[in-house]
């Protein structure tokens, strides 16, 4: 007989038939009923056995954790919280758990117990529906682009650039670590290393996109970057995975559209697919919240906060306008900010982009023409010398959702910029020929995959909604 996915059971109009199912233990109770789970979906199956006929020895062995194989009768379930359950008769133990080591017990567990069990965690509820929910998001990324006419684009994961020129690179070298080559001047010799010079896993695609949407006009990014930079946040990994698209011939208004309309549409798309997980994600947040102290506490259910995402448009704010209305709040002026804002030109942190959007605005939030010194060098200067046409769009709960602004494609000022924050133009030669041949208007954006997976899923930490968060001093797994 054909093995069923519970998912497909649960919702069978048919009972009376014989079937079949593979999963593991759950709990197991009254030495007669078992709750099985197959990961087609977060609820279990009730398998209901006649302990009486059933070898006392197997009934030892049916214990949480284990993996079992189960064939029976669907029936209308006697009991509440199900409508099908299955009359076993016959059960297999596949794999067996033994109950005083298993670590994953039918109670709560603390997150952090959790992460160190990254390998197993996933074996619970909230676990098993963040990580369904991540990958519908997964789809639904893939599907937006495509019905909307991009190209999906592979962008290299070992480079020689710092697209952000942040400097927060990791080496990739087969260099003997002991004792490298040297060269005159007594510092490490990388002409000698794999590729010939230094090399860095990437922080981001763009500037290989950029060359990409120059021919294909629409291509984007969803790939893994990485960043050394030592934050140790409940919104920061040093192995994330972002979304950058590229599109040539949007200017930052377009590239506004593009990003409210890509989050609005990928939010609606997850709702309809993943509703028992969210359902589910809802509660826990809910209860979660009610624990917290009433002035923290979300003033919203986690499926309000998603569904206000796709109701109401994001509010567009010059950074201008942001940096006076911050400088005029309450806690700027109360000194109640870590860093409290002054001078014009100042770069936002967490604390005030939260501000805005959970205080001031009460909705999502883009930003726009930030100063050009706060921001990498390939972003297009405005017409007043001061601000680059930047955008970054804010989450309530998140801050920085996606960073993003329209290219600087004319030739001479991108030269003067890359000259002026002292970048060796040689470097980014193949970046620079794309402002020789053929230059035009072009914009894009990264989406920091995870954080747009906590908002969705309500976790409160970026490390429970990547499989095996890559951290500072972690790397277990
Ligand atoms: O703002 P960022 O640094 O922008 C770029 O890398 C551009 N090249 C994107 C582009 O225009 N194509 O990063 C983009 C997003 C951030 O808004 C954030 O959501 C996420 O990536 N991000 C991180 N997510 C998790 N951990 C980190 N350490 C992150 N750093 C950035
Ligand atoms: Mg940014």
């Amino acid at each position: 007989m054909q093995k069923t996915s519970i998912t497909d059971l649960l919702q069978s109009e048919k009972t009376g038939i014989d079937v079949s199912v593979k999963g593991w233990v759950r709990t197991f109770r009254a030495n007669r009923f078992i709750a099985l789970n197959d990961g087609s979906t977060i609820n279990n199956i009730q398998c209901v056995i006649d302990f009486e006929n059933t070898n006392e020895a197997i009934l030892k062995r049916i214990t949480t954790g284990s993996a079992i194989s189960i064939h029976g009768i669907l029936e209308e379930s006697q009991g509440r919280g199900q409508s099908v359950e299955i009359k076993v008769s016959k059960i297999e133990i596949l794999g067996d758990s033994n109950p005083e080591e298993y670590p994953i017990q039918p109670k709560k567990h603390s997150f952090e117990f959790l992460r160190e069990n990254a390998h197993l965690r996933v074996r619970t509820n909230t676990f098993g529906a963040v990580m369904r929910v991540r990958s519908a998001l997964s789809f639904a990324v893939h599907k937006y682009f495509t019905e909307n006419g991009f190209y999906n684009l592979h962008t290299p994961i070992i480079t020689g650039s710092d697209a952000e020129g942040a400097g927060e690179m990791f080496r990739v070298s087969t260099l003997d670590p002991i004792n490298p080559p040297k060269n005159e001047e007594g510092k490490v010799d990388y002409s000698k290393d794999f590729f010939g010079k230094e090399t860095n896993l990437t922080v981001s695609g763009q500037l290989e996109a950029e060359t990409y949407a120059m021919a294909l006009g629409k291509v984007y990014t969803f790939g893994p970057t990485f960043r050394a930079e030592n934050s140790n946040t409940t919104r920061h990994l040093a192995e994330f995975w972002m979304i950058e698209p590229e599109v040539a011939f949007n200017d930052l208004d377009a590239n506004m559209d593009l990003a409210e309309d890509f989050i609005q549409n990928i939010i609606e798309y997850v709702l309809d697919i993943c509703k028992d997980d969210l359902a589910f994600l809802n509660d826990r947040f809910v209860k979660e919240e009610s624990q917290k102290p009433s002035l923290q506490r979300s003033e919203w259910t986690l499926l309000e906060k998603l569904q206000f995402v796709l109701d109401n448009s994001f509010k567009r704010v010059s950074y201008t306008e942001a940096f006076d209305i911050l400088r005029n709040s309450k806690p700027n002026k109360k000194k109640k900010f870590e860093y409290v804002l002054d001078k014009w030109g100042a770069d936002l942190q967490s604390e005030h982009e939260r501000y805005l959007v959970e205080k001031h605005f009460k909705c999502p939030v883009i930003l726009f023409d930030y100063p050009a010194n706060i921001k990498a060098f390939y972003m297009r200067l405005n017409e007043d010398g001061k601000t680059v046409r930047a955008m970054d769009v804010l989450f309530p709960g998140i801050g920085e959702i996606v960073g993003g602004s329209q290219r600087e494609e004319r030739l001479d000022v991108l030269k003067e910029k890359i000259k002026a924050l002292d970048i060796d133009e040689k470097e980014l030669w193949w970046y620079i020929d794309t402002r020789r041949f053929g230059t035009a208007v072009h914009s894009g954006f990264g989406l920091g995959f995870e954080r747009l997976v906590q908002f969705v899923t309500g976790m409160n930490n970026i490390r429970d909604v990547i499989p095996f968060p890559r951290t500072p001093d972690n790397a277990e797994f």
